[in-house]
């Protein structure tokens, strides 16, 4: 058989980065290498987010600039296979195959797992079109090939891997289009993903991130066959894999931090000290606009009870600025929460309205000059709060879990248990290992450190 090549490109959340690796696992059985060169892949994957505005544009305009004198070639005659995958695909559907002749297949995050039959149509007949946008019923991860995480990177072997548990959500958050690209909630039998983590560990994973939209409100049949809570499943991977490093999960929905996952943080030491909670903002008004279905207080409380029971745990969060009605007062309320929580590092975005979601038809939309403002002040404040994060390890010593090469030679890059990146003088041999190393200096957002004993 041929070789032939597929450029799979991610945009958006780390699960759209999982997914593009199942993709790479299905496509690998099918013969195809990856690659990163645009005139030399047979098949292209855009996995595309649609989270925020100008996604749609944005994949249009790359598709123009990487096949510009493609477009208007009709397909038959055409030998490159060009796919748009992921949440835009989800949300736009048939809207892109009409838009750009380009394109032969729109599929969405619910249907790669049938990209074998749809390339089999595909190639039958030149010039076919597919569009599949089905949320199936059987269970799509059981469809897919295991992972193997050799052929993502090319040099070296990746040493931390994403395990998707959960997927979907009901929460319905009025600005979020979640919940319609991504189907309802679904968490899949714990079992299963024990499986997939075992097969992660038997090709030298040290590190798991457990991936789903509201992860911590996993719940699902356990290995003992009763129902599982997402703290028993974390409390089971420490049982079932004594040889993993670190555990880790993202994202996680307030509402399903109940104490029993706060207890688990005070004592599973294999559960990283960092979390990242969404809270969005900070005032009640808009925690309610936004259905978020908590308030202010219920947020705060959590955070206390996390500090009382894990007091080194780092937090971060996401914040959306200039919600539609969005007051003086309100951006105050969030500027105090975060003054009040004192995060190691968050996300803040402009709002912006989603077609289909029901925040896109309130009328008072706030102007985007406020908007950009007030979305200024809220990075200037999280950022110094980072800096100052950062700035309070410079001194210690952490445990650097290093993954693979920096710029220099004999440099590794690695991560802190709070997820701040790291480098040091090192040699190969050492990707995979924790090492106790004091940090020196922060240039950035990364540290200069150097190994306590003499691990060079
Ligand atoms: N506008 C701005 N930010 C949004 N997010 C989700 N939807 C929107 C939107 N319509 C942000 C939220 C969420 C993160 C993944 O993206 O903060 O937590
Ligand atoms: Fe979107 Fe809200 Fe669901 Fe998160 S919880 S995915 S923000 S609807």
């Amino acid at each position: 058989m041929t070789i032939k090549h597929a450029l799979i490109r991610n945009w958006g959340c780390q699960m759209n980065v999982y997914d593009g690796q199942r993709m790479a696992d299905i496509l690998v059985k099918l013969n195809y290498q990856l690659t990163d060169d645009p005139d030399k892949a047979d098949l292209v994957i855009f996995n595309t987010c649609h989270i925020r505005e100008k996604a749609t544009e944005k994949i249009y305009s790359e598709l123009g600039r990487l096949y510009p004198n493609k477009p208007n070639m009709p397909p038959e005659k055409r030998d490159r296979i060009v796919a748009i995958a992921g949440c835009v695909a989800q949300a736009e559907g048939e809207e892109i195959l009409k838009k750009s002749p380009i394109v032969d297949m729109v599929f969405g995050p619910q249907s790669y797992h049938r990209l074998p039959e749809m390339l089999e149509k595909l190639g039958r007949k030149k010039g076919t079109k597919i569009l599949d946008l089905e949320f199936p019923t059987e269970d799509k991860f059981d469809a897919l090939p295991a992972t193997n995480v050799t052929y993502m990177a090319s040099s070296p072997k990746p040493v931390t891997a994403f395990l998707t548990i959960q997927e979907g959500c009901d929460k319905f958050c009025s600005f979020c289009v979640v919940p319609y690209t991504r189907g309802a909630e679904y968490s899949r039998p714990a079992a299963k993903i024990f499986a997939e983590a075992e097969n992660l560990l038997q090709q030298n994973i040290q590190e798991i991130t457990l991936l789903g939209q509201n992860v911590n409100g996993w719940q699902g049949m356990g290995t003992d066959g009763n129902q599982w809570s997402f703290a028993r499943l974390l409390y089971g991977f420490a049982e079932t894999f004594p040889q993993l490093k670190r555990l880790r999960y993202t994202t996680s929905h307030p509402r399903h931090m109940d104490d029993e996952l706060i207890r688990a943080h005070g004592e599973l030491p294999l559960l990283m000290p960092y979390l990242h909670l969404p809270i969005q903002s900070g005032s009640d008004n808009m925690l309610k606009a936004m259905n978020r279905g908590h308030c202010r207080d219920d947020y705060l409380r959590i955070i206390d009870k996390l500090r009382a029971s894990c007091p080194d745990i780092a937090l971060s969060s996401d914040f959306i600025i200039g919600f539609p009605n969005e007051s003086d007062k309100d951006f105050a309320d969030t500027i105090n929460l975060v003054n009040q929580v004192n995060y190691a590092s968050a996300y803040s975005f402009k709002y912006s309205p989603r077609p289909g979601t029901p925040a896109a038809l309130l009328t008072e939309q706030i102007d985007e000059k406020i908007k950009s403002e007030r979305l200024q002040i809220l990075q200037q404040l999280l950022n110094a709060q980072q800096k100052a994060f950062n700035l309070s390890h410079i001194g210690k010593t952490l445990p650097i879990l290093f993954e693979k090469h920096g710029k220099h030679a004999h440099q590794l890059i690695g991560r802190t248990p709070y997820l701040q990146p790291a480098y040091a003088d090192l040699s190969d041999t050492k990707i995979g290992q924790e090492i106790d190393c004091v940090v020196d200096t922060l240039t950035a957002h990364s540290f200069a450190v150097k190994p306590i004993h003499n691990a060079a």
